[in-house]
């Protein structure tokens, strides 16, 4: 995937983003516990996957002259679960969760779906990492420092600003209100 093609997708992602927040407070039926654990669960995911950014940051500002194969070998092969974990979690609990509860409202549906969107791609961008890491870590570089050093920074720019995007979601499921927590005229 293109860096500018990300970038049109983020951009509009964060267009969208206000009348997403216009809304959040009106969220209005899921457990607290049950936001709570979401929450709980999606900053884990982020935990992990902010340690993959910034272990891949080492690595390219390591290059040319001081990698370290063992670290290259360990990340490389801890892209896909890492990812796949968190996509797991995000598409099959916490976005049926926030579309249920935002089903008439548009812009949700266009949100998740663009959020999905970019798990496909950074998938297939982490596979092409992966591979120029693992040839890296074998000493059989397939491109030069400074493209590997260019795809690195890439791919884990766009993990963080798919991740700080998210964590704007998750904010808003902090003002979930439970049914018999809506008083009247909140209810109306
Ligand atoms: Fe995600």
């Amino acid at each position: 995937m293109s860096q500018k093609r990300n970038n049109d997708l983020i951009g509009s992602c964060a267009r969208i983003r206000s009348p997403f927040d216009q809304c959040v407070g009106q969220i209005e039926i899921m457990s607290q516990s049950q936001a709570t654990d979401l929450l709980a669960l999606l900053r884990k995911n982020h935990h992990d996957k902010h340690a993959l950014c910034d272990r891949l940051e080492e690595i390219a500002d390591s290059l040319p002259d001081n990698l370290d194969r063992h670290i290259c070998a360990t990340a490389a092969r801890s892209i896909d679960p890492i990812l796949k974990k968190a996509h797991q979690f995000e598409e099959e609990e916490l976005f049926p969760k926030l579309a249920e509860h935002n089903k008439t409202r548009k812009e949700f549906d266009l949100i998740l779906s663009r959020l999905t969107g970019e798990h496909h791609e950074d998938l297939c961008f982490g596979e092409e990492v992966r591979d120029a890491l693992l040839a890296l870590a074998s000493d059989t570089p397939v491109q030069s420092a400074d493209a590997t050093g260019y795809m690195l920074r890439g791919f884990f720019e766009n993990l963080r600003r798919h991740m700080a995007f998210e964590a704007e979601i998750a904010k808003s499921i902090q003002f979930t209100k439970t049914a018999p927590e809506l008083t009247p005229s909140a209810a109306e």
